[in-house]
C-alpha cells in the first residue's frame, strides 16, 4: 500500500516502503516515525507477493550490520533483487557484496592506499574545481543547482581520484548515469553494459597510469598497498574503480542537492555559515543526518533467526533504513528539527557502522565541507526560483531539478 493513504492512518502490515510513491515529497518520516514505535521490525508486503524486513530503528540497523555472520552482503546482494544494477556472479566481486573473511582482507589492503592523505592531498584539488564551477554561473545570477553545481563537482573530484583526464568526463557523466538509471529500473542486470565498457575505458587508464608511473596516483598506491603479504591484482583494481564510480558519485550529489534544498528550507542557515565558515562541518554532519541519501541497502539471513521478537527465516530479505536510523528518536533530541548545532550525530547516512561503513566518508566531507564553504560565500543569498523535482526512488533520495538565483558575493574568502 502507498501514500494514497495518509501516514497516521494507514494499515501498517500493508505498508510497502519500497514503493517509490511514499517518497514523492520526500522520505515519509511520519510513517518511519510510526514504524519505529508501533512495528521496527516490519514485515514488508512485495507486489510480487513475497515479503522483506524493513528495520527503521537505529539500534536494529546498527546490530545488523555489525552481524555479518547472520546477515549477509553476499548471499543475495544488496538490493532487493540479486541481480538489480549487475549480475550478482559479477556484483561479488565489488566490495560492498562481500562478507569477511573476503571483505577483511580485500578493506585492508585498500585502506592503505585510500588514507586521510589521500583526501588530504586532493583538498586544493577540490576547492579549485569548486571554484570554477560556481564561477560558470556566478555572473548569470541563476542556474539550475542540480545541473550546474551539485552534478560536475563530485564527477569531478572523482575522475581527480582516478586519474581521468578533464575532457572525458562527458562520457564518465554518461556512465554514472547509466548506473544510476539501473538502480531504480524494474528490469534487473541494468547496468552490465554500462560496466562492460567503462571497464574497456578505465583498463586503458590505469595501463597509461601504470607506464607514467606517478606514486602519487591512486592506482600506484593500490598496486604498492600489501597486507600480510597480500596485493591488489591489476582486474582487482580495476573493480575498484568501477566500484568508485557507483558508490562515490551520485551519493555526494544526492547530499548536495538535497542538502541545499535543506538550507532553503531553514532560511538564514546560509548567511549564518557565511557570517561564520567554522560553523560549515556541523552543518555538513547535520545536512547528512536530516538528507541520508542512502535510504537502504538490503541484507540476507544466512540462518533461521529472530529480531526483537520477530522470527526470521533462512533467505529471508532485511532492508536497513538509513534514513530512519538517522532520525530515531532514541538517539536524537527532536529528530526531525534541523539543528547544526548538534554535537557530532551518529547519523546512519554513511551505513550501520559496521565493516561495509562508506569508505570514502572522509573525501565525502571534505568536498560537501568545501563546496558549501565556497557557496555559502559566493551565493549566500540563494534562493529557489521555481519548483524542486524529485528523484522517483525509495532508494535514493535525490533531486532532478532544483532552479535557483542569486547575487555573486566575494570570489576571495
Ligand atoms: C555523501 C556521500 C556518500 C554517502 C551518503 C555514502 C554512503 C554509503 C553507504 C550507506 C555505504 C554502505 C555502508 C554499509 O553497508 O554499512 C557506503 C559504502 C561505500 N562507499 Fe560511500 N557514500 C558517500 C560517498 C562516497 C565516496 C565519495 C566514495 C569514494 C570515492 C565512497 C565509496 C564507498 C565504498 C567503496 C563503499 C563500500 C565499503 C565497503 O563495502 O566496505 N562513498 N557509502
Amino acid at each position: 500500500m502507498s501514500s494514497a493513504v495518509s501516514p497516521q492512518q494507514v494499515d501498517l502490515e500493508q505498508v510497502d516502503l519500497t514503493d517509490a510513491s511514499w517518497f514523492a515529497d520526500g522520505p515519509p518520516h511520519e510513517l518511519f516515525a510510526r514504524l519505529r514505535t508501533e512495528d521496527p521490525i516490519h514485515r514488508n508486503p512485495l507486489p510480487d507477493g513475497t515479503h522483506c524486513w524493513s528495520v527503521t530503528r537505529h539500534a536494529d540497523v546498527s546490530a545488523i550490520s555489525r552481524d555479518t555472520a547472520t546477515f549477509s552482503s553476499y548471499e543475495a546482494g544488496i538490493f532487493l533483487h540479486p541481480d538489480q544494477v549487475l549480475p550478482l556472479t559479477l556484483a561479488r566481486n565489488l566490495l560492498l557484496y562481500m562478507d569477511p573473511p573476503q571483505h577483511t582482507k580485500y578493506r585492508l589492503i585498500l585502506q592503505k592506499a585510500f588514507t586521510p592523505n589521500t583526501v588530504k592531498a586532493l583538498e586544493d584539488a577540490i576547492r579549485t574545481r569548486v571554484t570554477k564551477t560556481i564561477d560558470k554561473v556566478i555572473e548569470a545570477g541563476a542556474c539550475d543547482f542540480v545541473d550546474d553545481i551539485a552534478i560536475p563537482v563530485p564527477l569531478g573530484v572523482l575522475t581527480e581520484l582516478m586519474g581521468v583526464p578533464e575532457e572525458d568526463l562527458p562520457q564518465f557523466l554518461e556512465w554514472t548515469e547509466g548506473i544510476e538509471e539501473a538502480q531504480r529500473s524494474p528490469e534487473p542486470d541494468a547496468a552490465s553494459e554500462v560496466f562492460v565498457q567503462m571497464a574497456g575505458y578505465l583498463h586503458a587508464q590505469i595501463e597509461r597510469q601504470m607506464a607514467e608511473g606517478n606514486e602519487e596516483s591512486l592506482v600506484m598506491k593500490l598496486r604498492a598497498a600489501e597486507v600480510e603479504g597480500e596485493k591488489l591484482t591489476d582486474p582487482e583494481i580495476l573493480v575498484f574503480f568501477g566500484l568508485l564510480a557507483f558508490a562515490g558519485n551520485d551519493t555526494t550529489r544526492n547530499t548536495t542537492a538535497t542538502g541545499m534544498h535543506t538550507l532553503l528550507e531553514h532560511p538564514g542557515t546560509l548567511e549564518a555559515l557565511s557570517a561564520d565558515p567554522s560553523l560549515v562541518p556541523a552543518a555538513v554532519e547535520e545536512i547528512l543526518r536530516y538528507t541520508s541519501v542512502v535510504q537502504w541497502f538490503n541484507r540476507t539471513a544466512t540462518k533461521d533467526t529472530e529480531l526483537a521478537g520477530r522470527p526470521i527465516a533462512k533467505g529471508d530479505r532485511v532492508l536497513l533504513w538509513y534514513t530512519s536510523a538517522s532520525r530515531d528518536e532514541d538517539l536524537f533530541e527532536d529528530p526531525q528539527t534541523f539543528d547544526i548545532h548538534r554535537a557530532k550525530p551518529d547519523h546512519k547516512a554513511f551505513g550501520g557502522g559496521g565493516r561495509h561503513f562508506c569508505l570514502g566518508a572522509g573525501l565525502a566531507r571534505a568536498e560537501l565541507r568545501i563546496l558549501f564553504e565556497e557557496l555559502s560565500r559566493r551565493m549566500p543569498d540563494l534562493k529557489l526560483a521555481g519548483a524542486v523535482e524529485r528523484l522517483p526512488s525509495s532508494w535514493a533520495n535525490g533531486l532532478v531539478k532544483m532552479p535557483v538565483t542569486f547575487t555573486p558575493g566575494p570570489k576571495e574568502g
